[in-house]
């Protein structure tokens, strides 16, 4: 049998529950054997219990976690403030990472944890999931084989009319660093950039709002939330003009009057053809003198009693990162291209606040 992968998670609320542990439990060759919550330890007692871990300890503190010698692998699952420190006292540890989106406060601490990968030659990744979608997955193939040709437009999408996460620290700026564009809108940019493989912004305009934060929304699905709490943006919008001339429009929101809502989707306008995530994934384009809207179908061909089995989703992620380590092959999201999109959202909150654009060097 395969050596098994020794697993740590530091966090242990709803995305270490929804997400890692239920998908790091589907492979055979991975145990996870520390857990730890700083501030709600009762959860890494909760976590355990819930999904049945044989040999799994609980930590008081992320340090002495990090001291287990089993542990290679670190599952960073805490609010976005403490994604940087621990990330990089966990690289410096000799562990390898995986950290929650978005990857950073701001640009530096991103950059230092890059940097950190690199100078301790431990893997990290981050979690950009909504790559590992079937439409994306798709998208990305075809882009990189030219299809849409050379795509100068393109629309990264964060729009919820209502979905304000009233749950954690979502609405507290000091440890957010900000709301639906730091949030949701890192999702949509990382597809914008990774469609296009193009990790070079020469300028960016940006502008946030907060005028539906500071009301109460009896509609919004995560329940009502304090005004007076509500610290970050509840909508953020703006421009990015990529160096090589590409334009990118950033959409995000939290609460939006608005009934077009799309969540970490894009729209890509290439000279050859196009592509929308309405329903599924749509290309567009023209043809012998008429336009064309092709559908393609993302669920996979069934050949009876043999079901094709295709995993996607953050199982696919979980699985292809566990494969990165065990089989030493580079992530799918590499920790450089997500610098570029810590680097960009921050300019656009900048942009924001100088009320000028930003260029880069
Ligand atoms: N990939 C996605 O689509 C996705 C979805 C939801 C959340 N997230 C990200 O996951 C992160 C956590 O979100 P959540 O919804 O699970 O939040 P949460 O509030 O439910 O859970 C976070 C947990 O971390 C614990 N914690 C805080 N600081 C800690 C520390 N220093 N050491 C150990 N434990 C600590 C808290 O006590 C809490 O229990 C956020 O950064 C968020 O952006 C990503």
């Amino acid at each position: 049998m395969s050596k098994k992968l020794g697993v740590g998670i530091i966090g242990c609320g709803g995305i270490a529950n929804a997400k890692h542990m239920p998908n790091l439990l589907k492979i055979d060759n991975v145990e996870v054997i520390g857990v730890c919550d700083l501030f709600q330890p009762e959860r890494a007692v909760e976590l355990i219990r819930k999904f049945g871990l044989k040999s799994c300890s609980v930590y008081e503190n992320y340090y002495e976690l990090l001291k287990n010698t089993e542990i290679e692998s670190i599952h960073v699952c805490t609010p976005n403030e403490s994604h940087a420190p621990i990330t990089i006292d966990a690289l410096n540890a000799g562990k390898n990472v995986m950290c929650e989106k978005p990857m950073a406060m701001n640009v530096e601490q991103a950059q230092t944890m890059a940097d950190t990968a690199k100078r301790t030659g431990k893997k990290l990744t981050i979690c950009a999931n909504n790559r590992f979608r079937p439409d994306s997955w798709y998208l990305k193939e075809i882009c990189t084989q030219g299809m849409l040709g050379h795509i100068y437009y393109a629309k990264a999408h964060a729009v919820r009319r209502r979905g304000v996460p009233t749950w954690g620290n979502f609405m507290n700026i000091e440890s957010q660093g900000g709301g639906p564009m730091i949030d949701s809108g890192t999702h949509a940019l990382d597809l914008a950039l990774w469609m296009m493989d193009n990790y070079e912004p020469q300028m960016v305009l940006g502008k946030t709002y907060n005028y539906l934060g500071k009301t109460t929304s009896p509609a919004n699905p995560y329940g009502n939330w304090d005004a007076e709490k509500y610290t970050v943006e509840d909508s953020g919008f703006g421009m990015i003009i990529m160096k090589n001339g590409t334009t990118i429009n950033l959409e995000s929101s939290w609460a939006l009057n608005i009934i077009d809502e799309k969540t970490a989707k894009v729209t890509l306008c290439g000279i050859k053809a196009g592509a929308d995530m309405d329903n599924g994934l749509t290309i567009n384009g023209e043809m012998n003198g008429r336009l064309y809207e092709q559908k393609i179908i993302l669920e996979p061909q069934k050949i009876p009693f043999y079901g094709t089995q295709e995993i996607f989703g953050p199982e696919l992620e979980i699985r292809l990162w566990v494969d990165a380590l065990l089989n030493d092959k580079e992530p799918v999201v590499k920790p450089e291209q997500m610098v570029v999109v810590a680097k960009i959202i921050q300019a656009l909150y900048e942009s924001d606040i100088s009320n000028k654009p930003i260029y880069f060097e």
